[in-house]
């Protein structure tokens, strides 16, 4: 860590869920910050320590402790029972919750009444009830409850935006995503967890997020299909694959449908470590996009396709060395916990003449990585997940329609006239 008689403030971080994406984002956001610290005009120099983290076993935060070594300041590892409680109890600022999308919830509003401000993997939540709730609790308590959705920092996203924003391209029609993850991830690193579980609420989520963010509009209707036979039983409850749809409708009261297929079964032989597509049809033209495809394609011998990737996305997250010599890790995957860290630095320490409560209000509602503006997302969610455990209950084809008299969530069965009302409040 340098020195310097710079004047700085000391932030503490919480790390709930030591696997994969800590590995891959989080593990450099703090070794960024530990070791450098970040700056921002509205709060000055900003030190940053990770104070504590919690997992289940913790034996991968002791792993990383190790080879970490100077990298990292020294941190409490607590474990279960209650590995949360226990966090909770140490000195922090703020929680990341990087756990398992079905234990986000318990994690969150625990961080949310002990006082502390959060950050939660994408998807925040599995149903509007958990949202309300989350929403609810961070508004009395005075914290910033938000959402990582990194596919808003990539730089083609972000244009995309922009040109939609500045009206070039004119009233989107209808839209094709694809986000194929390796069978690495649904047979080995998430064995412990993939049960019950389906490839859509992990990934279609981020291109939920990115169509209605970028888009806007009002979601009308949600269908689902998938398939089974490879993770779990043919006749089971865990997806290998999915095919979702959502019909957006906009000011005009025109209409746009989106298909998201996902997977998490595609093999671990594929030269890129994700397969992402998209493409976007508008009234005046068209946006394809390939987020694997970017440019690089390179072959190294006994090394791609296994170890290393043919094709890299070196926007998201990539180690470099730098015309300088020195050795770093970054990408929109990182800048987006930088961004939510400068947050609560403003909250806390902000240079300004404004209130705590008045940055607090600021930076939520209708902000864009705040809990409240997921609404659509997990509205989204929490309709895949009804739709396909229908299907796996013998019901397949399923739709929900959103925003009815009866209730915000309604789920029709094919052959049944009366809905289910999933959610009874508007979304
Ligand atoms: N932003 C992205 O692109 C991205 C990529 C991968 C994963 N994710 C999200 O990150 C989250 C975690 O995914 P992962 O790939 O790191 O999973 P993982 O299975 O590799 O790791 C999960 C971690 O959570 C811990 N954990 C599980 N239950 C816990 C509990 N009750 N209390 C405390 N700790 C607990 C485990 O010990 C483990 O350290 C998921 O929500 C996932 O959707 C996001």
């Amino acid at each position: 860590m340098s020195d310097s008689s710079v004047s700085k403030l000391q932030l503490k971080g919480g790390m709930v869920g030591m696997g994969m994406i800590f590995d891959e984002t989080y593990r450099p956001f703090f070794e960024n910050a530990y070791q450098h610290g970040f700056y921002d005009s509205k709060t000055g120099v900003i030190q940053l320590e990770i104070a504590a983290v919690a997992s289940r076993t913790g034996g991968r935060a002791a792993k990383y402790k190790e080879a970490a070594g100077q990298d990292i300041n020294d941190f409490a590892s607590y474990i279960e029972p209650d590995s949360i409680g226990q966090l909770l109890a140490h000195d922090v600022d703020f929680v990341c919750v990087a756990t398992p999308d079905d234990r986000h919830f318990e994690a969150t509003m625990a961080a949310i009444r002990a006082g502390k401000h959060v950050i939660v993997e994408k998807p925040s939540v599995l149903s509007m009830q958990e949202l309300d709730e989350l929403a609810a609790a961070a508004n009395e308590e005075h914290v910033l409850c938000k959402v990582v959705y990194h596919k808003l920092f990539d730089p083609d996203h972000k244009k995309l935006r922009t040109l939609v924003h500045d009206g070039v391209l004119n009233h989107i029609n209808t839209g094709y995503c694809t986000l194929l993850e390796p069978k690495q991830i649904s047979g080995a690193q998430f064995a412990e967890w993939i049960q019950g579980r389906n490839p859509g609420t992990y990934v279609a989520v981020h291109y939920i997020k990115l169509i209605d963010f970028t888009f806007g509009g009002r979601l009308k209707s949600v269908s689902c299909s998938g398939q089974r036979g490879i993770v779990g039983e043919a006749q089971g409850n865990t997806w290998d694959s999915t095919q979702l749809r959502l019909v957006y409708e906009y000011e005009s009261g025109r209409e746009a449908a989106f298909d998201i297929h996902t997977s998490w079964v595609t093999p671990d032989n594929f030269p890129g470590y994700v397969e992402q597509e998209v493409q976007f049809r508008f009234d005046n033209g068209i946006w394809n996009g390939h987020s694997r495809k970017r440019g690089v394609e390179c072959t190294v011998e006994e090394k791609t396709p296994i170890s290393l990737k043919n094709s890299m996305n070196n926007h998201y997250n990539g180690t470099f060395v730098e015309p300088d010599g020195r050795r770093t890790q970054r990408g929109y995957g990182i800048e987006v916990l930088e961004e939510f860290a400068r947050e609560v630095a403003y909250v806390e320490h902000g240079l300004d003449d404004k209130t705590r409560e008045q940055r607090i209000t600021e930076l939520s509602g209708s902000y864009y990585n705040d809990i409240s503006s997921d609404r659509q997302t997990v509205a989204a969610v929490h309709a895949m997940e009804a739709i396909l455990e229908q299907h796996a209950a013998g019901n397949p084809d399923c739709i929900v329609r959103v925003n009815e008299d009866a209730g915000g969530l309604v789920l029709y069965i094919p052959g049944q006239s009366a809905g289910i009302v999933l959610y009874d409040g508007q979304v």
